[in-house]
């Protein structure tokens, strides 16, 4: 009941920091931490992925509250097929159970729902699962969810440009067509502009095949909290450190008075 108490004071505290008109549109999470967590508190690493959930669930809800429009997180990687049967099962059960129990709740709060990444591999009766949910979410406008299941950056561009390369063989587009905007039309994400911000939780600092193309400009925040540590007031943090951030673009900030003589020829 007091902690509870103190981090909403702690809330309170960081929300006056935030600049209400700077929320990033698009914020990408590597939700990274859930066996570790666990197995530091001597339990199985399934506990770290259901705490992982509830994490989830507090942050949609903060982004939402915050007014951030897209949420992308990174649940299941083309790499996490190599773990143990037990947790790939594990994993591929949870994603399921969780979006059965969960899914009138996110259509309630006009959450759109989308899976990213090649379903194929997944049994029938979760692909149905995931088809269903983004089929009952697909009007929503408050606000989407993408979550990523075997997904790859690499394997997400390699995809993009057999299309490409598709169509320029059939002549449905010359060579000299291709260029940055028909990549984006192709993407998994097409549509929804890149994310502002990524997080990665637990102080790995690698991209990890995400969205290789679409963090490209991204402001990257890591904190050392394990994802099932992770809440609104470190939510609230990592907002705060990209706004404090200069968003140059591979461009140089303008100094006032200042022309490019003046700066680099005196
Ligand atoms: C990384 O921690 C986490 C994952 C591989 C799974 C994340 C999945 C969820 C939180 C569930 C999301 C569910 C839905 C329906 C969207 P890790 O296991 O790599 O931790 P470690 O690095 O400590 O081993």
């Amino acid at each position: 009941m007091r902690s509870k108490k103190i981090i909403t004071e702690r809330n309170l505290e960081l929300s006056k920091q935030i600049d209400k008109r700077r929320i990033p549109e698009h914020i990408a999470i590597i939700m990274d931490g859930n066996g570790r967590w666990a197995t530091k508190k001597g339990l199985p690493r399934s506990f770290g992925h259901n705490k992982g959930v509830s994490v989830l669930k507090e942050i949609i809800k903060a982004a939402k509250n915050l007014g951030c429009r897209v949420l992308t997180v990174y649940a299941f990687s083309t790499e996490n097929w190599t773990r143990p049967a037990k947790e790939v099962d594990y994993l591929i059960n949870l994603f399921g159970k969780v979006l059965r129990k969960e899914i009138d709740e996110i259509h309630k709060e006009s959450i759109k729902i989308k899976f990213i990444g090649d379903l194929s591999p997944f049994p029938e009766t979760l692909k149905l699962v995931l088809k269903s949910s983004e089929s009952i979410t697909q009007n929503n406008q408050n606000f989407i969810l993408n979550v990523c299941v075997n997904y790859g950056g690499r394997q997400e561009i390699v995809k993009v440009a057999k299309e490409i390369a598709l169509k320029s063989f059939t002549g449905e587009i010359k060579a000299s067509e291709v260029n940055e905007e028909l990549f984006n039309s192709e993407l998994l994400t097409k549509g929804v502009k890149d994310p502002e911000l990524l997080i990665r939780t637990s102080g790995e600092k690698r991209i990890s095949n995400f969205l290789l193309w679409q963090l490209a400009y991204s402001e990257i925040y890591i904190t050392d909290v394990l994802w099932p540590d992770f809440n609104e007031v470190e939510f609230l943090k990592a907002i705060i450190d990209y706004q404090s951030r200069n968003r140059r673009f591979g461009g140089i900030e303008s100094l006032p008075n200042e022309s490019f003589e003046d700066s680099y020829c005196s």
